[in-house]
């Protein structure tokens, strides 16, 4: 019975994100004050076959709010993809008396939680750590604001060496096949341009945005989400180049650099809450979810809704960018 959990395991797992560290906190310290223990599992379900288990008390925490990155460090594990490691993780567990489990990542963590969650009958409940918000069942996941920010702030920087030299940028962004931080950072920086996977990208139509005279200032930027139709910023940059030669031209990944830094505070507070949400939950009987923020209330959201129904970018956030005559 869910109700009967005694030790709680977490661990990180995929990409790491700003904000995982204040999630972990959150877990260890709720699960304290509830009476079980906490045990971290070190790099993801690689570190479950491994059973690189270690106890968390108080202070294990103490100090990491702050800090980006996961202190549980983080892996990606096609072993867990085998039924026969699973088998051997799931051993691992019951030996360390391991009764429930949070476990922090992106929909390849929690499709994982899924397929071990329902063979071996264990009360897993998942927390969203990526920058990429691209899960369904809360309005947004741990390390995106932080990511954003970082975004906005590299195109701010991009922003004043392309007026000083009149020059055009391409900027790429991460979000895997999301369009959110380009979105949002294309706004926030003022971008003439924004290419998301959400909407077909027509390179003709592009250049005859660059060159209409609507963009009349010293510099243009525009943002290249990575997973657009069209390709990367590179990519982009050379087709735009091939046909339109007006501006001298320069192409900018701002990369692992999103996926870094001190979470914001907006990150630290989403960590806290759907982290402490998680471990109620699991003590509530809630298993095979993830716990969400939503309208600003804790919901849980089954694993596979989180995963299949794709958040989507809301019509008003597309509305706003054609508003500005920023070109998407
Ligand atoms: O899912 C987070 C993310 O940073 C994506 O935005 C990006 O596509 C991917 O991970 C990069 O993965 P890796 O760190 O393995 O290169």
């Amino acid at each position: 019975m869910a109700a009967s959990i005694k030790k709680i395991g977490v661990l990180t797992s995929g990409g790491d994100s700003p904000g995982m560290n204040a999630c972990i906190r959150a877990v260890v310290r709720s699960a304290l004050a509830n009476g079980c223990e906490a045990v971290g599992i070190q790099s993801g379900y690689e570190g479950m076959i491994e059973g690189l288990f270690r106890p968390m008390l108080h202070h294990d925490v103490s100090n990491i709010i702050q800090r980006g990155g996961t202190i549980l460090k983080t892996a990606r594990s096609p072993r867990f993809h085998q039924p026969e490691w699973r088998a051997v993780a799931h051993a691992k567990l019951v030996e360390a008396g391991i009764d429930g489990l949070v476990v922090i990542g992106g929909d390849g963590t929690f499709t994982g939680a899924k397929i071990f969650g329902e063979e071996y009958d264990l009360p897993i409940v998942g927390t969203a750590g990526t920058i990429d918000n691209d899960l369904y069942g809360t309005d947004y996941t741990i390390g995106y604001d932080t990511a954003l920010n970082t975004a906005m702030e590299a195109i701010d920087k991009i922003r004043d060496t392309a007026a000083s030299h009149n020059r055009l940028f391409f900027v790429e962004v991460m979000g895997r096949d999301a369009g959110f931080i380009a979105i949002n950072a294309g706004i926030a920086g003022g971008a003439e341009a924004i290419l998301i996977p959400e909407s077909k990208t027509d390179v003709d139509a592009l250049i005859r945005h660059l060159d209409n005279g609507h963009v009349t200032h010293s510099s243009s930027i525009v943002v290249v989400a990575e997973g657009d139709d069209q390709g990367g910023a590179m990519e982009v940059a050379q087709k735009v180049k091939e046909k339109f030669n007006k501006y001298d031209t320069r192409v900018t990944i701002i990369g692992h650099i999103q996926r870094g830094g001190a979470p914001s505070c907006a990150d630290r507070v989403l960590a806290t809450r759907v982290g402490v949400g998680a471990v109620k939950g699991l003590l509530q009987g809630e298993r095979g979810c993830m716990a969400g923020i939503q309208n600003m209330d804790l919901v849980f959201t089954p694993f596979e809704q989180a995963i299949k129904h794709n958040q989507d970018i809301s019509p008003a956030m597309l509305d706003l960018a054609r508003s500005l005559n920023c070109f998407l």
